[in-house]
């Protein structure tokens, strides 16, 4: 029966034909748990009965906004990350608004990030007024520490690296060019909860921002959290979060509502207790994916640098010009055999015409980014695959690049 919809005061017919799912940065194949008959999803959220004890607990107790769940989830996410301060916020976007507010970067603040991410990343540059310089990336898709060196100058006040698809930057590296020049770090660990380098957490190196977000490896549907050794910023952070109060209408700065609820928190504490596990559940498929295309004619596949642990946010792997198809045939032979994909990410941030003629966006040339983003496909690498379904996104892929 035709369906129908209103749209600016005019009935339209709804379309027969139900598209694939498309998360907000481009994943298709659905987000839900499909069977491994259907499309396998390239993320799944799986939640046990502890979240579901959690929410229900926080119900019954008619406290929903912050409070006990949302302190337990910055005790037991600051203790996995070996960090003295977590503070929960909205989400990750705000995270990153937040570390930077905290640190005082702002108008006339130049913060060296990587083009090469998801745009929350340079829309929470803009929002606190500061300018992002972009310097290119590695093969491993980080921000390239050589690249950020050749970027500093007197205007230069923080450095932005990535830990993309959840690999840490070489956080080494960009620490000792910090250090060097004075400079504050801001990690984007929105993708890498529990990922290490050089021995140490990722967010621990300066302030770090994560995320909850629906497709995370930890997630409450939206959430973002940020961590700090700091004392200072941590008070500040906590000030912003809410309205500038310290006490109840006792305000020291104006602030805003960037609160998470204990709802959410209670989703998010139990995960948090099984981090370590959801790590291994995705470095075992990472692993299984490596070893079944390791000989694919043109792939690429992600490699692990020795100082640096990789959480497997994605499994992402190049399609290289000498590939016998493309990345279009590629994907549209994982889509013929069921399998999602998710292309993180199609264009660099500034390429948007939104940030044209920005003078808060300073566009330096960035062959290695540039390439990645006509180069990468993510493929499902979640906790929710069985074993079935890895030989069949192995078959799938090595099928779809042909030779
Ligand atoms: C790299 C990166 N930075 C920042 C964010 C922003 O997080 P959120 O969506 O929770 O605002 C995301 C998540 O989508 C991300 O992937």
């Amino acid at each position: 029966m035709q369906r129908w919809r209103i749209v600016a005061g005019v009935r339209r017919a709804v379309p027969e034909r139900v598209p694939l799912a498309v998360n907000p940065s481009g994943a298709r194949g659905g987000e839900a748990g499909t069977t491994s008959a259907g499309t396998i999803p390239v993320s799944k959220v799986i939640l046990g009965e502890e979240e579901t004890q959690g929410v229900l607990e926080v119900l019954r107790s008619g406290m929903l906004a912050q409070g006990r769940k949302v302190a337990e989830l910055e005790d037991e996410f600051a203790a996995a990350h070996g960090v003295a301060h977590a503070i929960a916020v909205s989400n990750g976007t705000v995270a990153l608004t937040a570390a930077l507010r905290g640190l005082g970067i702002g108008p006339g603040d130049e913060v060296i990030t990587t083009p090469f991410s998801f745009n929350a990343t340079l829309n929470a540059i803009l929002e606190v007024g500061a300018t992002a310089r972009f310097a290119d990336v590695r093969d491993d898709f980080t921000i390239d520490p050589d690249a950020v060196a050749a970027s500093v100058n007197h205007r230069t006040a923080a450095l932005l690296p990535v830990h993309l698809y959840g690999l840490p930057a070489n956080m080494a590296a960009i620490a000792d060019l910090a250090e060097r020049h004075g400079l504050a770090i801001v990690e984007d660990a929105a993708q890498a909860h529990g990922a290490t380098c050089a021995g140490r957490s990722v967010g621990g190196y300066g302030v770090g921002a994560f995320s909850l977000y629906g497709t995370k490896n930890i997630t409450c549907g939206e959430g973002g959290i940020v961590v700090t050794d700091d004392d200072e910023t941590a008070s500040k952070v906590r000030l912003l979060r809410n309205q500038g109060m310290r006490a109840r209408y006792d305000y020291e700065i104006p602030g805003y509502n960037w609160r998470l609820t204990d709802l959410q928190a209670a989703i998010a504490v139990p995960q948090v207790r099984r981090l370590k596990d959801i790590i291994a559940a995705r470095a075992a498929n990472a692993a299984r994916l490596t070893a079944g295309l390791a000989d694919a004619p043109g792939l690429v596949l992600p490699a692990t640098p020795a100082d640096r642990t990789h959480v497997w946010h994605q499994y992402t792997v190049r399609i290289r010009h000498q590939a016998p198809v493309g990345r279009r045939e590629f994907c549209a032979g994982l889509e013929r055999a069921g399998v999602g994909y998710g292309i993180y990410y199609p264009k660099l941030m500034h390429d948007y015409a939104c940030y044209a003629d920005n003078p808060q966006v300073i566009v330096a040339d960035t062959p290695n980014a540039r390439a990645m983003t006509g180069q990468v496909v993510s493929l499902p690498v979640h906790p929710g695959l069985s074993q079935a379904d890895l030989e069949r996104i192995v078959v799938a892929s090595l099928e779809a690049i042909g030779g």
